[in-house]
């Protein structure tokens, strides 16, 4: 029998996280250490063996392949010491930064990978203003300390200045590169020493509960004692003592330092994330704050994944639980459609594995199987009508129309596209005259993923023109009157998006300011989350 304290007790321990990093600062590598901790996987090496394995079933995920990157965002869910741990994994390739961006609305937290050779590079600072904006509260791994990288306090420093959040070391590195001995674990005081080891999870850890002990000198030589002694006392003179509420608004990151591939401040990391990170939180919608404990069931679509194999047309629909228990084959409201829909077969995610479920708790991310109800965004609730806000569409960078070559196969054409734009893989403006369809996405990659999808699993035939557009912005505007002379002057560079506000494709950055100047009254967004903003 199902009881509220059950449901209290399995809500409160779930952690729902993304691991997010710039591509080969070992985001694969930790996630599957991770796993290997939480004895979801057996081997090192099973997460990318399994990318592999997947890609060798369909022609489309040749695309993923060849380009040794993950198309796809999977969950991987796990125990460890008493907690249920769900990660988000999130492709590292930049051409799929949106579909970064909108994990990162089904997480609660998240832990940054930073190549410390490397420092902050362009995808993190991206992904990190994502989390500022939603206030994410944020772990710092600095990864690959078994080569020779910046120095810690430059690292600390960098982060600090480019991410624009505070940073606090809960652990401090011994030496780098090939002088790498380990780090000291500044809150518990305890020697963690570093010993190559791709495949052991064990680390075996010397308390030292005071760094004037001359055993430090014993075990890691005179000089480096000394040295590590003169840092901890710098780093707890320059920075605050560590505060959990700090660190779970979003204000400070605390900071870990080791080797993902050699297991190494892996399990730091790991003890102290659940020690501190939060339980799941609750999101807005448009009529009221729903919190998780509320035990009316909701949850939203964040990420919708095509079938890989082309005969089968339907896809998955990932689902974020936010409030209320989920239980297989009961009913609920499918807000947008205004129709209730049940569910035979929803599946959670083990590692490699999917399989049914009865039923899924706040923070857990299931997947619906779904023929086509689904648009990325959708809530399911139990009957209330409200929808959660807040995934937001970015400005897409680059800009190309979609020709159709075969007027016989327009309707496959348009059922294809829109059927990817549910998916979110691309971002669609339609044009006034002639229904002009410009598609927009982050990275070229995309369009050759919808030119191949458009023409082997819909049948179309069409190309893409490039079109020079710079950024697509939303438009507000405070006076109908400057918005109607906006609209009657650039009639040629606007368009509707898929939910039909208004859109200016601007050319140049020049031509974007000069709007801004002539029409002091609208305002210019680059996401389409200004209603959030403006609130
Ligand atoms: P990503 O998902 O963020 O793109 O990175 P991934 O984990 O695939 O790691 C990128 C490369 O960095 C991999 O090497 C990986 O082995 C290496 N790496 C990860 N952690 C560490 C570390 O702590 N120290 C060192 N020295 N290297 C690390 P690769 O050659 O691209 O792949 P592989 O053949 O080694 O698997």
């Amino acid at each position: 029998m199902y009881s509220l304290m059950r449901f209290t007790e399995a809500t409160e321990k779930r952690r729902t996280f993304g691991i997010i990093s710039h591509p080969d600062a070992g985001k694969t590598t930790m996630t599957e250490k991770l796993l290997l901790f939480g004895g979801a996987i057996q081997t090192a090496g099973a997460v990318k063996n399994n990318k592999i394995k997947k890609s060798a079933t369909s022609d489309f995920m040749e695309i993923e392949k060849q380009r040794g990157i993950s198309v796809a965002t999977s969950v991987m869910a796990f125990a460890y010491n008493g907690k249920q741990i769900n990660i988000l994994d999130t492709p590292g390739h930049k051409d799929f930064a949106e579909d970064t961006f909108r994990t990162l609305t089904a997480v609660d937290s998240v832990i940054l990978v930073i190549d410390c050779a490397n420092g902050v590079e362009a995808q993190t600072a991206r992904l990190m203003e994502v989390c500022r904006m939603r206030k994410t509260p944020v772990i710092i791994f600095i990864n690959k300390m078994d080569r020779d990288g910046k120095e810690a306090f430059d690292l600390l420093d960098e982060l600090e200045d480019k991410l624009d959040i505070k940073v606090r070391p809960l652990t401090w590195p011994i030496g780098m590169g090939d002088r790498f001995q380990g780090v000291y674990n500044i809150y518990q005081k305890g020697l963690n020493l570093f010993a190559a080891n791709k495949t052991k999870i064990s680390e075996e850890v010397v308390s030292i509960s005071n760094l004037a002990d001359p055993t430090l000198d014993q075990i890691i030589g005179e000089n480096p004692a000394n040295e590590l002694r003169e840092e901890i006392d710098t780093v707890e003179g320059v920075y605050d003592p560590f505060d959990r509420n700090s660190y779970l608004a979003g204000d400070v990151a605390p900071v870990f330092f080791g080797s993902a591939v050699n297991n190494f401040g892996v399990k730091e990391l790991l003890d102290t994330f659940c020690e501190i990170s939060p339980s799941p939180q609750g999101r807005e919608s448009d009529t009221r704050m729903v919190e998780p404990e509320d035990d009316r069931f909701s949850g939203f679509v964040f990420k919708i994944h095509a079938n890989l194999d082309p005969k089968h047309r339907d896809r998955i629909a990932f689902l974020r639980i936010v409030s209320g228990r989920f239980e297989r084959n009961k009913f609920y409201h499918h807000v947008r459609l205004n129709k209730d829909m049940k569910f035979p077969n929803p599946t959670s995610f083990m590692a490699q594995d999917k399989s049914v479920i009865d039923d899924a708790y706040p923070g857990d991310v299931i997947g619906l199987y779904d023929t086509g109800s689904f648009k990325i965004g959708d809530t399911l609730t139990t009957g209330e009508k409200m929808l959660f806000k807040g995934i937001p569409s970015f400005s897409p960078e680059i800009f190309q129309e979609l020709e159709n070559l075969d007027p016989l196969k327009s309707k496959q054409l348009e059922k294809g596209i829109r059927q990817l734009i549910d998916e979110g893989v691309a971002q669609l403006f339609i044009q006034q005259p002639g229904n002009r369809k410009i598609v927009g996405t982050v990275g070229q990659l995309q369009f050759e993923v919808i030119n191949y999808r458009l023409i082997h699993e819909y049948g179309a035939n069409c190309r893409f023109v490039p079109r020079n557009y710079f950024k697509a912005c939303w438009i507000t505007s405070t006076s109908a009157e400057q918005l109607a002379n906006f609209k009657r002057a650039k009639s040629n560079y606007l368009a509707l998006d898929k939910d039909e506000n208004l859109v200016f494709l601007a050319e140049t950055p020049f031509l974007l300011q000069m709007a801004e100047q002539d029409y002091p009254e609208l305002t210019f967004h680059q996401t389409s989350a200004f209603k959030l903003e403006t609130e």
